[in-house]
């Protein structure tokens, strides 16, 4: 990809030049954006770059170690890893208003990520990973906001330093992408799907807290697992699923059981202000279906959400 391995050349020629031998600091969500981001600065000044991913304890499973093991064994940056679980599920113990929840983890993201930086000392420049569709966005300002989307990345009032690079603002997603595996990183990084930055917070209706992410966590990864099996993970926008606050009468070899019920969600949008559902085949559905009941615990039921958006939105929260 001879158009990518040049924007790759020209990039890490710019940055080493504006760079120098000064700090640069990365907030690294896992996401798509800013793992790119760090990849190409890391490329051009190395260890002079420090990524500081906060694990929130709100992850997909196994999604913290992945990140972990790509920064650490593949790059050459200094990466910091957070384990704030703990901190995260105190403060969303008893809380169920999903905006409640987005401002808790919002706030606490930005306290964790502040105290990491400040061990750090001054550093020169912040890396964002914004996109050129952020960059348009962000010009025409704004409707009603429906959810208050808290995008990790986004700290430059928090941090003390002089200028923020962002060096993808130029292209769009796939070309993001092509940046991504031009500069050697995994399949998975690359072709993620969005994930929202307070996670399965908003994918556990009701109170959070660290059973009820175990649980979606399992079944999250069943059902992944199995739309990558059935060849249709590419062919969707974004698919996962939600633990509901609903819990149900079942039956378990002679034993009653009250356990909760997992609703699956798969959508196709080009922008994500509107989306479809997507008719996966029944025989992949029940396939999952089984999976999930027979291997989580306290899960005794699945739906299917068959609904587009509008009128429900993509997230159940
Ligand atoms: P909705 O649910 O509003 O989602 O249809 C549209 C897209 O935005 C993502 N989303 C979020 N992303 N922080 C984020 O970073 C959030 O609080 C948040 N809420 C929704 C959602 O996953 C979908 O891609």
């Amino acid at each position: 990809d001879w158009t990518m391995s040049s924007f790759v050349d020209m990039s890490v020629r710019y940055l080493k030049e504006k760079i120098g031998d000064k700090k640069v600091l990365c907030a690294l969500s896992g996401g798509v954006d800013s793992s790119v981001s760090a990849v190409l600065v890391s490329k051009a000044v190395g260890k002079q770059l420090t990524c500081i991913f906060v694990d929130h304890g709100l992850l997909r499973k196994n999604e913290a170690d992945e990140v972990e093991e790509v920064f650490t064994k593949k790059f050459d940056v200094n990466f910091i890893r957070v384990n704030a679980q703990q901190r995260f599920y105190d403060k969303l113990a008893g809380v169920t208003d999903p905006e409640s929840k987005r401002k808790i983890i919002g706030e606490e993201f930005i306290r964790v990520f502040e105290e990491e930086a400040k061990k750090i000392g001054k550093v020169d420049y912040l890396v964002q990973g914004t996109i050129y569709p952020d960059v348009i966005e962000s010009g025409l300002g704004k409707s009603a906001v429906i959810k208050s989307h808290h995008n990790v990345g986004g700290l430059p009032d928090y941090v003390d330093f002089k200028e923020i690079i962002e060096p993808l603002r130029d292209l769009f997603k796939d070309e993001v992408r092509r940046v991504g595996l031009e500069l050697g990183m995994p399949e998975h990084l690359v072709y993620r799907q969005p994930f929202p930055g307070p996670g399965l917070a908003v994918r556990i209706i009701g109170e959070v807290t660290p059973e009820k992410v175990k649980i979606l966590q399992e079944a999250d990864y069943i059902y992944r697992e199995e739309i990558a099996k059935a060849g249709l993970d590419r062919k969707i926008s974004q698919y996962f699923a939600v633990l509901t606050n609903l819990r149900s009468v079942g039956v378990m070899g002679d034993e009653r059981t009250y356990d909760y019920t997992v609703a699956l969600r798969a959508v196709t949008t080009t922008d994500f202000m509107t989306a479809e559902y997507v008719e996966i085949p029944w025989e992949v559905l029940g396939r999952i279906s089984r999976k999930i009941v027979n291997e989580v615990k306290h899960v005794n039921r699945i739906c299917y959400d068959i609904t587009g958006k509008p009128p429900a939105t993509i997230e159940w929260e």
